[in-house]
């Protein structure tokens, strides 16, 4: 299988700071796998997830996602790629707060048209398939599809995130901590959800946590400090 995403001699230091946030010599993930990247708290894991997704920019490095150089592109193009080409479950979820379940979902397929055809292909209508995503997620209360997302709980808009993500089948799913405020069972649940939706579309799924007791559930597990570069390593 080919490889969806490509890291090489990857660094990138926030502004001010005295040292790099992160250094990778190199990452490689084959398209379907289902990846665990696991770190401390402060280790970089969403830096990594913003610089894949082209919202950060490396300071030197090659990171290639579906065959494009990310940083090769340009601004508008980057993001229509992004909207395009992944589904990305945010660390505090960015739902937007005065729209409902059902909308915020369907926003996903507002930024790109080739996901809301994906979506048509496979569904009668868009309304359809965020009713059967919503339901896959066990959100489908009547009660709750058209309140503002706000009113919801913790764990219940963690499921809208995920249906925004997973809507148009996007062909790289990255989710930033998504189940840390869940308790253990509701965890698993969740990830055995996202896991089926994942494999039916035929997505790659890359999962930041520090949360070691859920990297046994997937097809292979990283660690953010080893993939640093050996000279960081020395003393
Ligand atoms: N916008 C920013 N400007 C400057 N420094 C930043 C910024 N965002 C993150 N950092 C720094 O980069 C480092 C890595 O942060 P990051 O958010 O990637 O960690 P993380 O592994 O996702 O942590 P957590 O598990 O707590 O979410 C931290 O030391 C943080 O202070
Ligand atoms: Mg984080």
């Amino acid at each position: 299988m080919s490889d969806i995403i490509t890291i090489q001699n990857l660094r990138f230091r926030w502004p001010g700071n005295s040292v790099d946030t992160l250094s990778i010599e190199m990452l490689n993930i084959k398209a379907g796998e289902k990846v665990f990247i696991r770190g401390a708290s402060g280790a970089g894991k969403t830096t990594l997830l913003n610089l894949l997704s082209g919202v950060a920019e490396a300071n030197s490095g090659l990171i290639s996602v579906l065959g494009h150089e990310i940083k090769r592109l340009r601004p508008a193009a980057r993001d229509h790629f992004r909207a395009q080409h992944i589904g990305y479950i945010f660390q505090a979820f960015n739902l937007i707060p005065y729209l409902t379940m059902v909308q915020n979902v369907a926003l996903a397929c507002h930024f790109s048209k080739e996901r809301k055809q994906r979506v048509l292909k496979r569904a009668t209508s868009l309304d359809a398939e965020i009713h059967r995503l919503l339901d896959h997620l066990e959100l489908n209360d009547e009660r709750l599809l058209h309140k503002p997302v706000t009113t919801l709980s913790i764990g219940q808009q963690q499921r809208v995130a995920a249906a925004r993500a997973l809507i148009g089948q996007p062909e790289l799913i990255i989710a930033d901590e998504p189940t840390s405020a869940l308790d253990s069972d509701r965890r698993q649940r969740f990830l055995e959800l996202l896991f089926q939706e994942v494999e039916n579309c035929g997505s790659t799924l890359v999962f930041v946590s520090h949360d070691a007791s859920l990297e046994k559930l997937f097809d292979r597990s990283v660690r953010l400090s080893e993939l640093k570069q050996a000279r960081e390593l020395q003393p």
